[in-house]
């Protein structure tokens, strides 16, 4: 962070002093204001729900131009890391800086490989849930759980303990979602083949049985893989936050990342692609493309608080990058499937179509997010719909770790406290 010889001045209409502020440089994007010595000056705090206007942090990790439509993880775009890397590689970048050489992402591989499967303990527990829980429910609390197994990496001041616990939640999470879905299903959990991809080894937990064997096809395991990077960190989202917010007590990372779980199950945030595939079938059900416009209609109306589910998003103002390299997914797997003519892909172009040439969405912004198409593209796999964001939490767990070892790590780390404007009741007394 470079302190900027601009400076900001605040001042007040009812003759309190002006204060001066510092400004400081990022690397790219808007400087900020530091208001840290704003109470201690003027005995005001600043409001802003939502943090609209707010950097809670500063952050090397990744970076995102709305209004470009740029996502650059540690500075490489994008459409560069899912065209040349794989998921893990991406691990790697997010959480050491830098993408590995060949001898440390053969390291990597197998460290992350040589540790997919969960204490077998973790199935009694896993019993205690209601064979129809929803994926997210039993996942929080099984992440939530794996502090309760693995003792040797809950301190998070310790870098070794953080170092242990991000390789563990990396190579378990796939075991545990997988876990997940087979219990809600009544199938026999799957163990790891750790010879497979990463997300072979998904997809062979997923929809393996013990019966028979499981051949990974290729243009799945590579759209899974995709889905996985472009999931893998954005920023300081919702639930990235939560897990600073979180972890910012001294936490351990596993009921810190539970928490991201938590909060990206949401429908504003990681629970879209479940709500977006919903909202297809609903259409769909009402007759399809014919009642698209019907259905924009009530988008459109502020009063029937319907929204285009997968379209909008608070940082990008132009088109997610994301979405368009999950559209080329998206047209892959339909076509290795033989699905090209399936009815809800259809009726998602329809709906794009009409919104991006809708004034009401190009004057307010609102194009398609990844979202979009990765609803239809794990509905195509298989993956069950409430299981989706099941999968986005796989992916961001990366993203959530790196963000709060980068929190740690920093020396102006603080447990986080925000403050508020009171509007209840004064002091007053029972009668
Ligand atoms: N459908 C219809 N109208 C919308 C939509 C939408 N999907 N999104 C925003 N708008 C409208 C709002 O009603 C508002 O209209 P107004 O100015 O007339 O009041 C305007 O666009 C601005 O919207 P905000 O809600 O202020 O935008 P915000 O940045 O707060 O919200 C959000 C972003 C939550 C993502 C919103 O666009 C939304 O709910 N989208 C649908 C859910 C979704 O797809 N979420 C996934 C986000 S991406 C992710 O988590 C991976």
């Amino acid at each position: 962070m470079k302190a900027s010889e601009n400076k900001a001045k605040l001042s007040f209409t009812n003759g309190s002093p002006d204060v001066e502020l510092p400004i400081y440089h990022g690397t790219m994007g808007p400087d900020v204001i530091d208001i840290r010595k704003l109470y201690g000056q003027t005995g005001m705090f600043t409001y802003d729900p939502g943090f609209l206007s707010t950097a809670s942090c500063e952050s090397a990790i990744t970076y995102i131009d709305g209004d470009k439509g740029e996502l650059l993880y540690r500075g490489y775009p994008i459409e560069q890391l899912a065209q040349k890397c794989d998921y893990l590689d991406t691990c790697f970048l997010l959480l050491y800086g830098e993408l590995p050489d060949a001898q440390q992402r053969d390291k990597f591989h197998k460290l992350v490989n040589s540790h997919t499967m969960v204490n077998e303990q973790m199935q009694f527990f896993l019993r205690g849930f209601r064979r129809d829980a929803h994926p997210m429910a039993v996942l929080t609390g099984l992440v939530g759980g794996m502090s309760a197994f693995y003792h040797e990496s809950t301190d998070i001041h310790n870098p070794r303990h953080r170092d242990v616990a991000a390789i563990q939640l990396i190579a378990k999470m796939p075991t545990l979602v997988a876990m997940a879905y087979k219990y809600g299903v009544g199938e026999p959990y799957v163990y790891p083949n750790n010879a497979l991809s990463y997300s072979g080894n998904f997809l062979r937990m997923m929809f393996g049985t013990p019966c028979e064997e499981y051949k990974v096809n290729p243009v799945l395991e590579k759209a899974l893989d995709r889905i996985f990077i472009l999931h893998a960190d954005h920023e300081q989202n919702a639930s990235t936050s939560t897990v600073r917010l979180c972890g910012s007590s001294g936490t351990n990372p596993f009921a810190a990342i539970a928490a991201g779980v938590a909060c990206l199950w949401g429908p504003s945030h990681g629970g879209a692609n479940e709500a977006c595939l919903n909202m297809l079938e609903e259409i769909q059900a009402m007759g399809g493309i014919a009642k698209v416009g019907e259905f924009m209609e009530k988008v459109k109306d502020k009063n029937s608080g319907v929204k285009l589910m997968g379209f909008g998003h608070r940082v990008y103002k132009n088109y997610d990058p994301r979405a368009k390299l999950m559209q080329e997914t998206c047209n892959e797997v339909l076509q290795e499937l033989g699905l090209e003519k399936d009815p809800l892909f259809a009726l998602a172009k329809a709906l794009e179509k009409i919104a991006l040439e809708d004034d009401y969405f190009v004057q307010r912004k609102l194009y398609p997010n990844v979202d979009f198409y990765s609803g239809i593209v794990q509905r195509a796999i298989g993956i069950p719909v409430k299981l989706f964001t099941g999968l986005f939490a796989l992916a961001r767990t990366v993203g959530w770790i790196a963000q709060l070892n980068e929190m740690i790590g920093d020396p102006e780390y603080k447990i986080g406290r925000p403050r508020q404007l009171f509007v209840g009741p004064a002091r007053r007394n029972i009668p």
